[in-house]
């Protein structure tokens, strides 16, 4: 079946996500046209992480339908295996295997799930990280490279499997603030090339500069949407105004 291009490239509808009795997510509805970059903000606990984690289904959802490019989340299994790979992640801690090199990293989920060659994998490999400015750093392990650096591999990593779509919870705030900017780059980057991406971030120069749209939750809830002019200057929900006034003050 050839996937529908009018339909959004990520479809949620209806989500609630429980965690025995607290529900984490509540009627959560989000749609993400292609090439769209969209900004997820909001204080800690109102369910940003979970949101992003039911996306890949790391998290199952009680209710509701989430479909990837046409489909919904499959069970288990292959497809699932396959979605995962449609779904690229960056999280705050970088993830990357200590015991494998940059290229090994990087190379490692093409040849194991997508079945390249290794010498295919290994020049697409070569060309992501020469993209993400740490080529030369490609026999080197993990701990050898910074934490900027180290996130820009992780990046590289999930581009590697072709995805569809790229979130990132939080990707610079385990960051030394030197090295922000260097990750914030590259996202920058990717979404100017009309990758899709959703972003949990509060850092708001990168929202100006690549969101086209910045979602707030508060309370498992999707409060506002807006453009992030129009977020940041003049927020409708007096829990967005709250929110903006504490980060803003530091
Ligand atoms: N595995 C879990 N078991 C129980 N509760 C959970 C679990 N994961 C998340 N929660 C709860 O769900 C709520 C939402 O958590 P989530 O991590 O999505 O928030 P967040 O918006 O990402 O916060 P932060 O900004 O601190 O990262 C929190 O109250 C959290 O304690
Ligand atoms: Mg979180």
């Amino acid at each position: 079946m050839s996937a529908d291009t009018r339909a959004p490239l990520v479809d949620i509808r209806g989500v609630d996500k429980h965690f025995g009795d607290f529900q984490a997510l509540k009627g959560i509805d989000l749609q993400i046209e292609r090439g769209e970059v969209v900004v997820v903000i909001g204080p800690s606990g109102s369910g940003k992480s979970t949101l992003c984690r039911t996306i890949n289904r790391l998290e199952t959802i009680d209710a509701g339908t989430i479909a990837i490019d046409g489909k919904p989340l499959p069970q288990e299994g292959r497809p699932l295996a396959q979605l995962r790979s449609d779904v690229g992640m960056v999280f705050q801690s970088f993830n990357l295997f200590a015991h494998m090199t940059i290229l090994e990293n990087v190379t490692l989920g093409p040849i194991q799930v997508r079945g390249l060659k290794k010498q295919e994998a290994e020049a697409k490999a070569m060309e992501l990280l020469e993209r993400v400015g740490v080529g030369h750093q490609a026999g080197k392990y993990p701990a050898q490279l910074s934490g900027g650096q180290q996130q820009r591999v992780a990046i590289a990593r999930s581009l590697a499997m072709r995805p569809k779509v790229m979130l990132f919870d939080e990707p610079t705030s385990a960051l030394d603030p030197e090295m922000i900017n260097e990750v914030l780059d590259v996202m920058v980057e990717l979404g100017a090339e009309g990758m899709t991406m959703i972003v949990v971030t509060h850092e708001m120069g990168f929202a100006r500069k690549a969101a086209n749209r910045v979602v707030f939750m508060a309370d498992g809830e999707i409060v506002e949407v807006a453009g992030p002019e129009e977020f940041f200057t003049h927020p409708r929900s007096e829990r967005a105004r709250d929110f903006l006034s504490k980060i803003l003050a530091h």
